[in-house]
């Protein structure tokens, strides 16, 4: 399980971070330039200041138009993982590496309008592949039942690889279940999480939902 705080309290996310640490193996970090998404969350140096006081290793997922330069960068400063848009990198196989080199994982994300067809030949360059279920920019939309399909047909092409498969938005007691019977393996959840009353009793119900669906 894999928190967002994009619906977190902005004003003291350290605390915010420590309040889900016990029960969670990474906090998802959502970077936006309003340039590749229309709304903007942290510049590098504020991001940099987060990862650098994270109780958790940080999931770094950038919704930025420069990722090329960027996805490096943050495996640089110590991102456990960082994530890039398929759509808005023109360098996929490069930039992965580059991420891969650091020690961190490399995560290929796309959106909902976006097909996993024409990604297929970079799963050997990816540690986890990232199917948006809602357009990414903001918290609390809904699931898109729509993208199962796409999940379960990036399961298949993942077959006996270890690649995680991530799904991001709209995840919550109601549709974590579907998300995983698909085939993900990896969740993300910000206002199901920092909305409740006890986010870390949250994190665990929705891992005991996954899991159970994944036996
Ligand atoms: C959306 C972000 C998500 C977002 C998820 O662009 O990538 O990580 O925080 O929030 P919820 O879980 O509220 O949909
Ligand atoms: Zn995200």
């Amino acid at each position: 399980m894999t928190p967002s705080i994009l619906n977190a309290d902005f004003s003291n996310l350290q605390y915010e971070i420590e309040r889900i640490a016990q029960v969670s193996d990474f906090v998802h970090l959502d970077v936006m330039d309003n340039i590749f998404v229309p709304n903007f969350t942290f510049d590098f140096e504020s991001a940099h200041k987060i990862i650098n006081s994270s109780a958790l290793p940080v999931d770094a997922h950038l919704m930025v138009a420069n990722c090329d330069v960027m996805g490096p960068a943050y495996a640089e400063i110590g991102c456990a993982s960082v994530t890039v848009h398929a759509e808005a990198t023109e360098k996929i196989s490069q930039t992965l590496k580059a991420i891969r080199s650091t020690g961190a994982r490399s995560g290929l994300a796309i959106k909902p309008n976006t097909s996993i067809e024409q990604y297929i030949d970079f799963s050997d360059d990816v540690d986890m592949f990232l199917i948006m279920t809602v357009e990414p920019g903001f918290g609390g939309q809904s699931f898109m039942e729509a993208m199962l399909p796409k999940i379960r047909r990036t399961r298949e092409i993942i077959g006996s690889r270890s690649i995680w498969l991530q799904v991001d938005g709209g995840i919550s007691i109601d549709t974590i279940e579907r998300a995983a019977e698909a085939g993900a393996d990896t969740f993300v959840a910000g206002s199901a999480v920092f909305k409740a009353n006890d986010p870390a009793v949250m994190v665990t119900s929705l891992r005991n939902l996954a899991e159970n669906m994944a036996d």
